[in-house]
């Protein structure tokens, strides 16, 4: 991961950017010097930023495996600024490649644009992007949000209103173009679907240049294409997101059990209950799990060490974590509720227990965990994660021969092991997204750390994990997918693969968006020119 040095292709680049820009000036300037076009172009050249340390920024991620150098990278006022940058590329002889960057979130570099321009959708938030509450009659509670806002201020803004999104996921500082390309899942994905789902209507700036309103009803196939798309149709600059009334508290419990089949046994049977729980998730622990996942408040001192000993007995132990809601209305038969529920349960007798948090202190869970990991110089590190939806009909299967055969055998981890079941139900799929063939099905989430410059191991168990899927039949489909070949993303797509591929000429035929996701490149006709 070295530094790349300026290279021919950008400094053309920057010769084009430049050149363009002065003669939009100075030919507006002639014409008529009083265009606010005029203004809005010279202030747009002066967002454009070349410095290195911009660039520098712009150039990882999350990940921390990939550096991919933009030419430039824009700090957009307005979505103005965005559909002129774009605009601009598509009118180019040359186009050069565009990636909006929301948190910059991802662990392969799915978010740069190398020699292109990467615009940082968080400067949008500086220029007074805002969070809006409303209602209808028909719609209810939703809120308008832009593409750049972290989840964590849509949940602020919502909650002095008695209101909250209702998907989420499991970490907040995520955007909502970030996630809204993805899916965005967590354990109240079962339930209500996951955050694709719960999109009502979005303004996207597409490749080229237009800025277009789309919903299920008006411009749906840009809709459907957005959701899931991979940032790959447009640039989502505003959502309007479905509420609905926020609990105030939780009941938080977690199980454990040494036995896979009834971990998730159980898992599955508390998803099927209707009107039932409102979050299911799962890990594993293991001898070489964070400490956090066990060593937590969550377990007594007492409790630790006999977690201790069932780990060394048993290899691996599961943990089953669900939350269920409540408020004043419901906190005097919440207990009962809970109970009525754990019957028939499987979990270590003895080994449930319970913490009674706040709603938002529930789900901003994780950053706690940030803050720790950040004081210890353990954040910024390469993330070599895999993240898997798994069909129900395989799950055991895959516990044999991924958990066990693979990762405990091999004792590298280094990172929470996620495990939980949702549902297709909720899943439209006229979306980009792309899930298993099975009702039922599980995610996944091996969420690594490693030291720098050791991360390959990790990356080679994950290559590992993935050929013997494939050989053993097991029909999973990558989440935050990363491939390296057409073949993979056509194989990865299936059925949808051609809509993909037809959405991408129609929104963006030239190729300029998301270039990191590696799903389409302008190859050979990729070639720079002066006189081009
Ligand atoms: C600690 C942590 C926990 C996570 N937990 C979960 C989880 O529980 N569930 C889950 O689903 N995911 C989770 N993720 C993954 C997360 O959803 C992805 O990283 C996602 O990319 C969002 O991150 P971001 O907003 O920083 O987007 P970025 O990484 O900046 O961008 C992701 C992609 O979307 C494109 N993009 C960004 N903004 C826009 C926009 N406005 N319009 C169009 N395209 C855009 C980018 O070009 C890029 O291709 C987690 C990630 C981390 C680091
Ligand atoms: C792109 O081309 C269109 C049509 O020729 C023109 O109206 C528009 O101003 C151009 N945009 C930019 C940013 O050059
Ligand atoms: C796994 O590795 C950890 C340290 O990395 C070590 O403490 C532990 O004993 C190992 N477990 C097995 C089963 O080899």
């Amino acid at each position: 991961m070295e530094k790349t040095l300026v290279s021919p292709t950008t400094l053309i680049l920057l010769m084009i950017i430049i050149s363009q820009f002065m003669s939009i000036v100075g030919d507006l300037k002639t014409w008529n010097p009083s265009l606010p076009y005029e203004i809005f172009s010279q202030d747009f050249a002066a967002r454009l930023s070349l410095s290195p340390d911009s660039v520098a920024a712009a150039s990882g991620d999350f990940g921390g495996m990939v550096t991919e150098t933009p030419a430039a990278v824009l700090y957009p006022a307005s979505a103005a600024d965005v559909v002129e940058l774009i605009e601009f590329s598509y009118n180019s002889s040359s186009p050069f490649a565009v990636a909006a960057r929301g948190h910059g979130h991802s662990a392969r570099g799915q978010a740069t644009a190398k020699d292109g321009v990467v615009v940082e959708m968080s400067s949008l938030k500086r220029n007074g992007g805002r969070i809006r509450v409303s209602w209808s009659e028909s719609l209810g509670f939703y809120a308008d949000v832009g593409g750049h806002e972290l989840w964590v201020d849509v949940l602020r803004a919502s909650l002095p209103h008695g209101l909250a999104p209702v998907s989420w996921t499991d970490y907040l500082y995520l955007t909502v173009g970030g996630t809204l390309s993805n899916a965005g899942i967590s354990g109240q994905s079962f339930r209500y679907g996951p955050q694709i789902a719960n999109v009502i209507e979005m303004d996207v700036i597409t490749g080229k240049g237009e800025l277009i309103t789309c919903s299920k009803h008006i411009n749906s196939e840009l809709f459907f294409a957005v959701l899931g798309g991979l940032g790959q149709f447009g640039v989502i600059t505003r959502a309007r997101i479905v509420l609905d009334k926020a609990p105030t508290r939780v009941k938080w419990v977690r199980m454990l059990y040494d036995d896979f089949t009834k971990f998730t046994r159980d898992q599955e049977h508390l998803i099927s209950i209707d009107d039932g729980l409102d979050y299911v998730e799962g890990s594993l622990i293991m001898t070489q799990s964070p400490a956090n996942n066990w060593r937590s408040s969550f377990f007594s001192p007492s409790h630790q060490s006999q977690i201790a000993s069932l780990i060394s007995n048993h290899g691996i132990i599961y943990s089953l974590e669900l939350v269920k809601y409540y408020d004043d209305e419901t906190a005097t038969t919440i207990d009962e509720e809970l109970q009525e529920m754990f019957k028939g349960l499987s979990f270590i007798g003895g080994l449930v227990f319970e913490k009674d948090v706040s709603f938002f202190d529930f789900l901003n869970r994780v950053r706690s965990g940030e803050v720790k990991l950040r004081q210890k110089g353990m954040w910024d590190v390469p993330h070599p994660w895999l993240n898997l939806f798994v069909p129900k009909s395989r799950i055991l299967d895959f516990n044999v021969g991924v958990f066990v055969d693979i990762i405990l055998r091999q004792n590298k981890t280094s990172g929470p092991i996620l495990v939980y079941p949702t549902n297709k139900a909720r899943w439209d799929d006229r979306m980009s997204a792309v899930v298993p063939e099975e009702e039922t099905f599980y995610c996944v989430g091996l969420l690594h750390s490693s030291r720098v410059n050791e991360w390959e191991e990790l990356g080679n168990q994950n290559e590992e994990i993935l050929k013997y899927c494939d050989e053993a039949g097991i029909k999973i489909k990558q989440y935050l997918p990363h491939y390296k070949t057409e073949e993979d993303w056509e194989k990865h797509f299936g059925k949808k693969w051609q809509i993909f591929q037809q959405r991408k000429a129609l929104f963006d035929p030239k190729l300029i968006l998301s270039p990191g996701q590696r799903i389409f490149s302008q190859s050979s006709s990729w070639v720079w020119s002066i006189d081009a």
